[in-house]
């Protein structure tokens, strides 16, 4: 018997929303998926909505009307009016993954019944090109059918793991936060490509392919990184002379630095985003 297709909600079809949407359609098991999307102004919409493959609703809370998942990708602070909303027209059985930045799974608990499985997520940017490392933790109230549907949806955009919630703003840190530390490191190889005389185009594709094929080295030999640029360091080379360099400026500390900063500030921002400090004035949907 033919298996039948799940319906999955996403509220808030902007950047994250429609690279969700697109992984789903892309995905292996598409066909598995009827897409609902909703946004402020559904005007806009329909083009996207056409060529994802996806319907319009009217509002949120029609949307998740016979949804086994509703993922909601709205920005943080639009989050509450979303949760009040559609909160009681969600049936026992359904899956909420949220990807807010920064709110909490108690929160969105609070936010629904009883029978309401919660998950939430940190993808990244690279979503967008189904690249995205992403983490999710569990709720209270959810179960291995809610892990199994977030687990599919998150899948549909790159990489997945579970980890506790208590490690959310880590994760933000380093994977949520992470593509702008990489964005800066390929500039300043490119420009570091062009002051030693290469054209601009040659010396961005050479960093990008660095960066990648370096990533799917380790990946690839499951190896410690140190161990790999062990390897690539012979005695009195351009390695080792450019690690002295790298050493002397201090990137690494920069670096463990910057994750931590960020890992912090996001600890923050999900304390001004509780329920007790609700005049919070911070509007960034960005990790
Ligand atoms: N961008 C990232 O790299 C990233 C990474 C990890 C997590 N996130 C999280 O992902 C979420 C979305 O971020 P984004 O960058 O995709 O933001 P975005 O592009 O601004 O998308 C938000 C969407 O929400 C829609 N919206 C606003 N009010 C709504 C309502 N009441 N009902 C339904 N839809 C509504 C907007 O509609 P209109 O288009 O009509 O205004 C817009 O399409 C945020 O919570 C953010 O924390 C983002």
């Amino acid at each position: 018997m033919a298996r039948r297709s799940e319906q999955v909600a996403i509220l808030g079809a902007g950047n994250m929303g429609r690279a969700l949407a697109r992984g789903l359609r892309a995905a292996p098991t598409t066909r598995r998926f009827r897409v609902v999307l909703t946004v402020r102004d559904p005007r806009r919409l329909a083009p996207v909505a056409s060529e994802i493959g996806a319907r319009i609703a009217g509002s949120n809370r029609a949307a998740v009307e016979g949804c086994e998942t509703v993922v909601v990708a709205v920005k943080p602070q639009i989050l509450p009016s979303v949760l009040a909303e559609i909160g009681d027209a969600l049936e026992n059985g359904t899956t909420l993954l949220s990807i807010a930045a920064g709110v909490s799974t108690a929160r969105l608990e609070a936010g629904v019944g009883e029978g309401v499985g919660v998950v939430r997520a940190m993808p990244n940017v690279a979503a967008s090109v189904r690249s995205s490392a992403t983490a999710y933790c569990l709720g209270r109230t959810a179960r291995r059918r809610d892990r199994e549907r977030a687990r599919t949806i998150l899948g549909s955009i790159g990489t997945v793991v579970e980890v506790d919630e208590s490690l959310m703003d880590a994760v933000t840190g380093l994977s949520g936060t992470g593509p702008l530390y990489l964005f800066l490191i390929l500039e300043s190889l490119s420009d570091a490509g062009v002051k030693v005389g290469l054209s601009r185009e040659i010396a961005t594709h050479l960093a990008i392919q660095t960066l990648v094929g370096s990533a799917e080295l380790v990946r690839a030999t499951g190896e410690h990184p140190a161990k790999l640029r062990d390897l690539v360091t012979s005695p009195g080379g351009t390695a080792i002379t450019a690690l002295h360099s790298l050493e002397r400026s201090g990137l690494k500390a920069m670096l463990m630095d910057a994750v931590e900063a960020a890992a912090r500030r996001s600890e923050e921002l999900g304390r001004s985003r509780s329920p007790s400090s609700a005049t919070s004035s911070e509007g960034a949907a960005k990790p």
